[in-house]
């Protein structure tokens, strides 16, 4: 069978009050768009269509590497105008699903049983009920409870909108039928629109069976149509995600403030405290324990690390038992090796840290090798930068670095080396020897304190 998903996201997306497109702004870290997109590539369908209109050029630039066909909506004159600009590309045997880039929670599952429940003569209608169906079409069945069609907010009696059935939007039928229908649509409704759920009726006057599903949760189809709404699904996605790592052996001290906008994976016993952000793509081991405001993005963590609060991690990895924090900051290229130590207020960037080695205090580690068991002393600056080009550091193992050294690279601080606290080093250290580049120091016996007269 051959597959085509249609996103409807022409729509202006105007009480977000935004200059960028409704559809762009982000979910979990993510585009609302890009939610549905994926959704839609779960299914394996031969092509996914986007109907796009207002700020069209920045939601394409934006999916510029994704392979989704793009249709133009000049003027949004309803989803059922929007679904026929389609049309012209879509095979006559292809079943069509309709999705809506601004409802980005929809669940793959739900959608494979909508999919699923299409043949020549069946529609599928993912319907939902709700205490509050306002600005919803409603869903009205005969005596038999049989849908018989669709009705919108605008146009119903107020005995309809009583009715608690809503339509989500999301429906799946045979193109054959939509060609047959769409262009017949009439847009003499309330809001002057060609409406799609139109078909529904159609649908039913060709003797087709209405196959109704439901979603397994409300948020999966609650659509944004402004910021609130927006900060309301965030909120769901997150307790979500929440729960799902508490109940695959995760203590999270607080779910309500837990942040995941990308992917984890995480072991067992892994304890993660109040406030910490989870970007990109984050794998941490068991028993490791992240301490409150640390934010991750694209961390790889072995088992028992301890990150300690306020610490922000990016493009680095960690390996077993390291310690890292409070207030530390690992830049790209940052690479801990077992059960090294990084303390309070110390930056490293593009560096690999050996076994064992420790920074733990106030200094900058950039385009640098330690090796294993190197010592760096308090306020360490590696002199990377000539002011055109980058440098490196070499620290071989059990190299001794006094505190408030200057590293200038290029430099190698050999094997056991020990530097003496306030060096400026600017040649290369031999190994096993002290090296020491401090002035001598002086006592003046003749020197007196001015006094006040
Ligand atoms: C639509 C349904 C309604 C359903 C509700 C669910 C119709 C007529 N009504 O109403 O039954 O309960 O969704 O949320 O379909 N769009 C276009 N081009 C257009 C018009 C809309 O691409 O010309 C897109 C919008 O960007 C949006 C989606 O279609 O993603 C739905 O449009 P919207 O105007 O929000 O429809 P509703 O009035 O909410
Ligand atoms: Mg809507």
């Amino acid at each position: 069978m051959e597959l085509v998903v249609v996103i409807l996201a022409a729509g202006k997306g105007s009480r977000m009050y935004s200059d960028l497109p409704k559809v762009l702004h982000q979910l979990a870290g993510k585009p609302l768009l890009a939610h549905v997109m994926d959704a839609a590539h779960s299914l394996n369908p031969q092509k996914i269509m986007t109907v796009y209109g207002h700020g069209g050029e920045a939601v394409q630039a934006y999916f510029k590497d994704r392979a989704i066909h793009w249709v133009f909506q000049k003027e949004q004159l309803g989803t059922g105008h929007a679904v026929a600009q389609t049309l012209p590309h879509i095979s006559d045997q292809a079943t069509v699903l309709i999705l809506y880039g601004d409802v980005p929670l929809i669940e793959s599952k739900t959608l494979q049983g909508l999919v699923a429940a299409v043949n020549q003569k069946t529609l599928a209608l993912l319907t939902v009920e709700t205490d509050q169906p306002q600005g919803y079409g409603r869903i009205l069945r005969d005596q038999n409870k049989q849908v018989c069609c669709v009705i919108e907010q605008k146009d119903a009696t107020p005995e309809q909108q009583k009715i608690r059935e809503i339509n989500t939007g999301m429906v799946a039928v045979s193109a054959h039928w939509l060609k047959r229908w769409l262009p017949t649509l009439k847009a003499n409704n309330a809001q002057g629109e060609y409406y799609l759920t139109d078909i529904i009726k159609r649908a039913v006057e060709d003797h087709l069976t209405i196959q109704v599903l439901h979603p397994q949760t409300l948020a999966e189809v609650e659509g944004v149509n402004d910021r609130k709404q927006l900060a309301c699904l965030e909120r769901c996605y997150q307790r979500a995600q929440a729960e799902k790592f508490m109940l695959a052996g995760v203590t999270l001290l607080d779910p309500q403030r837990f942040d995941l906008r990308g992917t984890l994976k995480v072991g067992k016993d892994t304890v993660i405290d109040a406030n910490v952000i989870i970007e990109g793509q984050v794998t941490l081991g068991s028993r490791v324990r992240i301490g409150a405001h640390v934010i991750l993005n694209n961390v790889i963590m072995g088992d028992e690390v301890i990150i300690k609060p306020f610490t922000h991690i990016e493009n680095a990895v960690i390996e077993a038992r390291c310690e890292v924090g409070p207030y530390a900051r690992l830049r790209p290229g940052t690479h801990l090796h077992h059960h090294a130590k990084v303390g309070n207020f110390v930056e490293v960037k593009d560096a690999i840290v050996g076994e064992d080695s420790k920074i733990n205090h106030l200094s900058y580690i950039g385009n640098a090798e330690l090796g294993k068991n190197v010592n760096v002393g308090a306020g360490t600056i590696t002199c990377n930068y000539d002011g055109a080009y980058k440098h490196k550091t070499t620290m071989k193992d059990n190299a001794f670095i006094g505190s408030n050294s200057a590293l200038v690279a290029p430099v190698v601080i050999g094997e056991g080396a020990t530097i003496g606290a306030g060096s400026v080093i600017y040649e290369n250290a031999p190994d096993g020897k002290l090296t020491i580049t401090r002035a001598k120091q002086e006592t003046n016996n003749r020197w007196q304190r001015p006094q006040k007269q």
